[in-house]
């Protein structure tokens, strides 16, 4: 292998900047090429390309975002876009590829290595923290102390006001966002996609906290629950059927997708972009490379966009506890 594209695609997380900065740096390390691709599979289709070498990622460890720009390509999920895609990196004598983020750019990722020659690995980057076969994905940790931080404001003026918040969070399929910072910033429920806990039996818990002396509360809403109901509708829903609480919604959204990475994130960053290059050059194809008890693993794509539910239950029993 002498030449390896990068690209960041869908939904962009803190941390992508780190990656793309250490498969940079690691391809001047084995004097391998490096292209870097604008606007993800898009850029891709259409040629977007620049030359990367170790000096073009200066001061980007720290930066939010990507500089590479990411999108989420319709056109590359057809098999004639893909084809476009796989002639311009012929073009470009480009060998292999990394992409840098969720499960739609892995299953592009997965598509583009079984229909042509191409050695694939994936960078698992998402504030979801929605992939399996990696202990953590890129961004969410970022994500979780950005959340914290943000609902131990709030818990200032609900403490002030005597009010019930319901604050949503990032998470259309997966609740580790919901969880962990629930867990971490003290909240009184916690509803996930993972479970479907009924507005019901929230408003018994709301009567129960109420009853044991609390005078505001912390409701944490991943955006992708199974009550049925939006936030909007829940907060009426609860209005309806208790009295004892002056109700706000504070809907979270894409301040959870920014920021400077943490440490945590760029210390992941760095090992995974790393382990992608070295795996490229050992031979690994069709793959995601991840961190497994702080070792760096290698998981066929497949597995890693196998969508399981993974909630901890653990986790799940030490809200229930330190919430009474
Ligand atoms: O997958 C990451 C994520 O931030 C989800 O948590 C969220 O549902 C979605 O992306 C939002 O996507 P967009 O930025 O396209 O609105």
């Amino acid at each position: 292998i002498s030449k390896i594209a990068v690209l960041t695609s869908g939904g962009d997380a803190p941390g992508m900047n780190a990656a793309i900065r250490a498969v940079v740096r690691s391809c001047s390390y084995y004097s391998v090429s490096c292209v870097g691709v604008y606007r993800g599979y898009q850029g891709l289709i259409e040629g977007d390309f620049e030359d990367l070498d170790a000096r073009s990622v200066r001061n980007i460890i720290n930066k939010g975002g990507t500089f590479l720009k990411s999108t989420r390509s319709m056109e590359f999920k057809t098999k004639e876009g893909r084809a476009k895609a796989y002639e311009k990196l012929k073009e470009k004598g480009v060998d292999a590829l990394i992409v840098i983020g969720g499960d739609g750019t892995f299953t592009g990722g997965l598509y583009l290595s079984q229909e042509f020659d191409i050695p694939i690995i994936g960078i698992p980057a998402t504030i979801d923290n929605d992939i399996n076969g990696t202990d953590f994905t890129l961004g969410y940790d970022t994500a979780l102390n950005t959340v914290v931080e943000a609902i131990d404001k709030i818990r200032d003026t609900a403490s002030s006001h005597n009010r019930l918040f319901l604050i949503e969070v990032m998470g259309r399929d997966a609740g580790d966002i919901a969880l962990n910072s629930g867990i971490g910033a003290g909240a009184e429920e916690i509803l996930i996609p993972e479970e479907e806990t009924g507005a019901d039996r929230l408003i018994d818990s709301l009567k129960r906290s109420k009853k044991s002396g609390k005078t505001s509360s912390i409701i944490v809403v991943a955006e992708g629950e199974k009550s049925g109901k939006n936030i909007f509708e829940l907060a009426e829903f609860i209005e309806e059927n208790l009295d004892d609480y002056e109700i706000r919604v504070s809907v979270l959204g894409h301040i959870q997708r920014g920021g400077s990475p943490s440490c945590a994130d760029r210390v992941l960053a760095s090992k995974l972009g790393v382990g992608a290059v070295e795996g490229l050059l050992d031979g690994k194809r069709g793959a995601m490379v991840g961190i497994h008890h702080q070792k760096v693993v290698f998981v066929p794509l497949e597995e890693a966009i196998k969508g399981e539910a993974k909630i901890d239950k653990e986790l799940r029993r030490v809200a229930d506890i330190t919430s009474v």
